[in-house]
């Protein structure tokens, strides 16, 4: 899909669809212009049936009246509410229906007294359709979905440089996506990593793997734990950005298991295809490293993704193993699905030890907990620091991308206290699961400025998630977005 912007006379403009906003209780479309009266009455009709309700779409057609072929007459919901979001999950609607009908091109008029910033409008337009016209078609015959160009008419000078920047955050979604979707016979830890070199070369990043020998000399032992029962072996990915000369890093770091089954403390069979997702945490850094390499952030910064697959065998680790991590801590090993706290403390306290950074931040789909908790259209959050939660919980206001903190105290740290080893990986029974969880990764962080994400509702579109325009069934890329709008934002 190509998105250009325009100045020009929206109602003159030759097109298959011109696309207006409309808000409740008015009678005609947002900046809609005086014209022939048989068609200004025929909009008004199609106004009044759907009274202008949030996600409401209808079309008039205008036969040669005009020059655009149809009129496309979009609700936006009451005026006083209209949001990032509200036009994120419009344009997304329009998108897919210009699609569905089989059109190639479309244009949005954008008003210019709408009460939200004309950035903001351009660029939740933008995010809208690019997300809502994604399809995960790889292994389809039949790739049904169309994406048609679009034009934004609008007398914001600005608009192609709003245009471009969003454009870049959402293929960093997409490109996220497309990786989360892959089964989990198209994507072993080599394969992930193989993706992260493409990109570096593309990017011009700086590209690390580890190998599964390496990660064993170097003492990676929750990764290499973790990945002893797989003959596809483990990877510890390091991608570098450097937009700034002596600068601290940011440091991001996604939980990648490329297939979780619990190993030998076993998943049930019910919906275990699911835990192909389980490497969403790593594509959402993947996708962040190239947005923000693309938009060429004046930041520096790192993301360490460690990838297993986590499988039951005569190689497995087991419940009572006592393993080293990366810092030397020990862990008691109780249960082995609890597999992607292990992988991830090694990687911050490599990052940590390795990059000295100013913050750092991890998205993980950690724990059925989390779902239990929040539901699946809310990530748990996680951190140490008031100021990064306060910064990420307005981002995600931005974005659309929801979440929730979550309290952390020595009383948590105590609950997976082990006593035959440092710390064990589950806590007593089911209760606190997410923050437990989230315990175990602080003894990897100390003191550092720290944030984790559970993305176990939110990763990919599941029981419960809420249906949005411009999150299609599979992966939602989620975190993408707000991790960047927050490096946006020093
Ligand atoms: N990947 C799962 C968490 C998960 C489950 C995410 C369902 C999304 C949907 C994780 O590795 C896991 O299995 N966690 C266990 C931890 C428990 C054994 C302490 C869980 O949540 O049951
Ligand atoms: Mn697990
Ligand atoms: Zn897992």
């Amino acid at each position: 899909m190509f998105v250009k912007a325009e100045n020009s006379n929206a109602i003159k403009k030759k097109t298959k669809s011109l696309c207006y906003f409309v808000t409740e209780k008015s009678d005609l479309p947002l900046g809609f212009p005086k014209i022939d009266q048989k068609l200004t009455n025929s909009i008004k009709e199609a106004v009044k049936e759907t009274k202008g309700k949030l996600g409401s779409i209808s079309i008039i057609h205008t036969h040669d009246m005009i020059p655009t072929q149809r009129i496309l007459v979009a609700g936006l919901g009451p005026r006083h509410k209209i949001t990032h979001e509200s036009i994120r999950t419009t344009s997304g609607k329009i998108a897919k229906k210009v699609s569905d009908i089989g059109l190639d091109e479309y244009c949005i008029s954008i008003p210019n007294n709408l009460p939200v910033n004309s950035k903001v409008v351009i660029s939740s337009i933008v995010e809208g359709a690019r997300l809502a016209l994604y399809s995960f078609d790889k292994y389809k015959k039949d790739k049904k979905l169309k994406t048609p160009n679009l034009t934004i008419i609008t007398s914001d000078t600005t608009a192609s440089q709003t245009i471009a920047k969003a454009s870049s955050v959402s293929e960093g979604v997409l490109y996220a996506r497309s990786i989360a979707n892959l089964p989990p016979n198209e994507c072993n830890p080599a394969q992930m990593a193989g993706f992260a070199k493409s990109l570096s070369s593309k990017n011009k990043l700086k590209c690390t793997i580890f190998s599964k020998s390496e990660l064993k000399q170097k003492g990676f032992g929750g990764i290499t734990a973790v990945g002893q029962g797989s003959k596809n072996e483990p990877k510890l990915i390091i991608l570098e950005y450097h937009g700034k000369k002596d600068a601290k890093p940011t440091i991001l770091v996604g939980k990648a298991v490329t297939f979780d089954t619990g190993g030998i403390s076993i998943k049930p069979a019910d919906k275990m295809d699911e835990m192909k997702f389980d490497k969403c945490g790593g594509c959402t850094v993947l996708g962040v490293m190239k947005a923000a390499s693309e938009l060429k952030l004046p930041i520096n910064l790192i993301g360490i993704i460690p990838s297993v697959e986590n499988m039951p065998g005569g190689e497995s680790y087991r419940p009572g193993d006592i393993i080293r991590l990366y810092d030397g801590k020990t862990a008691e090993i109780l249960n082995t699905d609890a597999e992607g706290r292990l992988i991830l403390f090694d990687a911050l306290s490599y990052g940590i030890k390795t990059y000295k950074p100013k913050e750092i931040i991890d998205f993980a789909t950690l724990t059925g907990a989390c779902i239990v908790a929040l539901g699946t259209n809310v990530a748990g959050l996680v951190s140490n620091n008031k100021k990064i939660a306060d910064k990420i919980s307005k981002s995600s206001h931005t974005t659309g991308e929801q979440v929730w903190q979550l309290p952390i105290n020595d009383d948590y740290m105590d609950m997976i206290k082990s006593d035959y080893a440092d710390i064990r990986n589950t806590g007593p029974g089911r209760v606190a699961g997410t923050i437990t969880a989230a315990a175990f990764l602080a003894n990897a962080v100390g003191n550092t400025p720290w944030a984790h994400f559970d993305i176990a509702g939110t990763a990919w579109i599941q029981g419960g998630s809420k249906e949005k325009s411009y999150n299609p069934k599979g992966a939602t890329g989620f975190g993408v977005r707000l991790m960047l709008d927050y490096l946006n934002n020093p």
